[in-house]
């Protein structure tokens, strides 16, 4: 299994691009089997996860096709779909259960495994399922898999318990060909809740409201084929503004949205960044004056911090001055990451859902493991930090989020290593 050995590193400097967004990119690729026609969709990351739903859709008959120089996919669902969804591949990667609104509006029935939980929590997907029974699916849950049926699925008012971001994009995508009009209360408002609105719409749905807690969308009796290129990715971007801190550094972020980084921008310039948006980016530069300090951190659904970005802040708090309080409220056990950097020499307390996280004068290398796709990117940055030589094993988790996280950062000076 590959690994990364990763020694300290001086100051990164210099600019690096963002990529499309993974969590933007994998509902949109799910969306595309709602039309016939084709789909182009640009600025799409080249990493596993997105290689995952790629095999999910063609094992469902769809046709997928790379352009990898232009970095575009085009999608095509023309002719007879497959109505079930693979165990293996559901099972390796829980954003696939978002082809089931798709497969439910088109073809009136689906079956898919229930995605198992993971390592940061049970992860359910009872609010999927609420909203497409309230929307007239028959939704029978057996063996570990889940059937639904509707001849037609009809226009309903559901109020979600909680913003899930997978059951508001899962519920839009079905209802865009349900009769009449279906009202989502309570929803996400996530960017890419946006982007994926943004697509449908471009496609002939008739979608109002994304990006507010009530989407109201008024069914269609068909989409038509279209382009669309995703937003870069936030989290990516936020994880390299970590790392431009953790190091001292300067570095500029280019193809990046400011606004989707607003909580991550405060966050930082609260613990004595700079960061300034130029003509080509982003730019987080270390001021010499004043020392990193401490804060406190408290994940919430967007425009709150993000939950992806609370393992890396956390891995700079570990060298910041004073006590953190890192407090995590959307899943229930992401903190895999804290007995990882404890052998880092980190101290860390956890009391319940928050972390007390007690600055150090500096971490040490050691033969640390990726638990999950953003522990593990919080490793990377707290290796490049720590003294001495780090080893990070089982990084395909890395590999699902980040495309050639390595190479960018050692393109700022970093010095990692993957070993195979
Ligand atoms: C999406 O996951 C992202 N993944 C996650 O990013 C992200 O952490 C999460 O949203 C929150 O922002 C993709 O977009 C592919 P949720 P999702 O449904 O949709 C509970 C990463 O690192 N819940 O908003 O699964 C759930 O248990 C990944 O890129 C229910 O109780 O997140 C969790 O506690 C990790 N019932 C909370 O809601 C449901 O039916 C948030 O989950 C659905 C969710």
């Amino acid at each position: 299994m590959a690994k990364f050995l990763i020694k300290h590193s001086s100051p990164l400097k210099g600019e690096i691009k963002i990529g499309g967004s993974k969590n933007a990119v994998l509902p949109v690729l799910a969306a595309s089997i709602l039309t016939e026609g084709d789909c182009v969709i640009q600025d799409v990351p080249y990493l596993s996860d997105v290689l995952t739903m790629e095999k999910l859709l063609e094992s469902l008959g769809v046709r997928v096709s790379w352009d990898k120089d232009a970095g575009a996919v085009t999608v095509s669902a023309a002719g007879k779909l497959r109505a079930e969804a693979s165990y293996e591949l559901v099972s390796k990667m829980r954003a696939s259960f978002l082809v089931m609104g798709p497969l439910l509006a088109r073809l009136g029935e689906v079956k898919a495994p229930l995605p198992g939980g993971c390592a940061i929590g049970s992860r359910p997907v009872d609010l999927h399922l609420k909203g497409f029974s309230a929307m007239g699916a028959d939704i029978i849950q057996e063996h570990g898999f889940v059937r639904a049926k509707a001849r037609k699925l009809k226009g309903a008012r559901v109020y979600l318990d909680f913003p899930s971001v997978g059951a508001t994009e899962n519920l839009m995508m079905a209802a865009v060909l349900a009769e009449d009009q279906t009202i989502l209360e309570n929803c996400a408002v996530e960017p890419e809740v946006v982007d994926l609105a943004n697509f449908l719409n471009s496609a002939g749905a008739d979608i109002r409201g994304a990006g507010t807690d009530t989407i109201k969308i008024n069914g269609v009796r068909e989409l038509r084929g279209t382009e669309h290129a995703i937003i870069p990715d936030r989290i990516e971007a936020g994880t390299f503004m970590v790392a431009a801190a953790i190091t001292r550094g300067d570095i500029t972020l280019t193809n990046v949205l400011g606004d989707h980084l607003k909580p991550v921008t405060a966050k930082l310039k609260e613990v004595h960044l700079n960061v300034m948006e130029t003509e080509r980016g982003i730019r987080v530069q270390c001021s010499d004056r004043k020392k990193i300090v401490a804060a406190d951190v408290k994940t919430l659904p967007y425009p709150g911090f993000p939950t992806d970005m609370q393992a890396q802040f956390m891995s700079l708090l570990t060298t910041a001055e004073g006590a953190s309080i890192v407090t995590e409220t959307v899943f229930e056990n992401r903190f895999m990451h804290v007995g990882e950097l404890k052998r880092m020499g980190a101290d860390i307390k956890i009391e319940s859902r928050s972390a007390i996280v007690e600055g150090v004068k500096s971490l040490t290398g050691a033969q640390v493991k990726a638990t999950d796709l953003r522990a593990g990117a919080a490793l990377v940055l707290a290796a490049m930090t720590a003294s001495g030589e780090t080893e990070i094993s089982d990084i395909y988790h890395i590999d699902r989020g980040y495309c050639q996280l390595d190479e960018k950062l050692n393109q700022l000076g970093a010095k990692i290593q993957r070993v195979e």
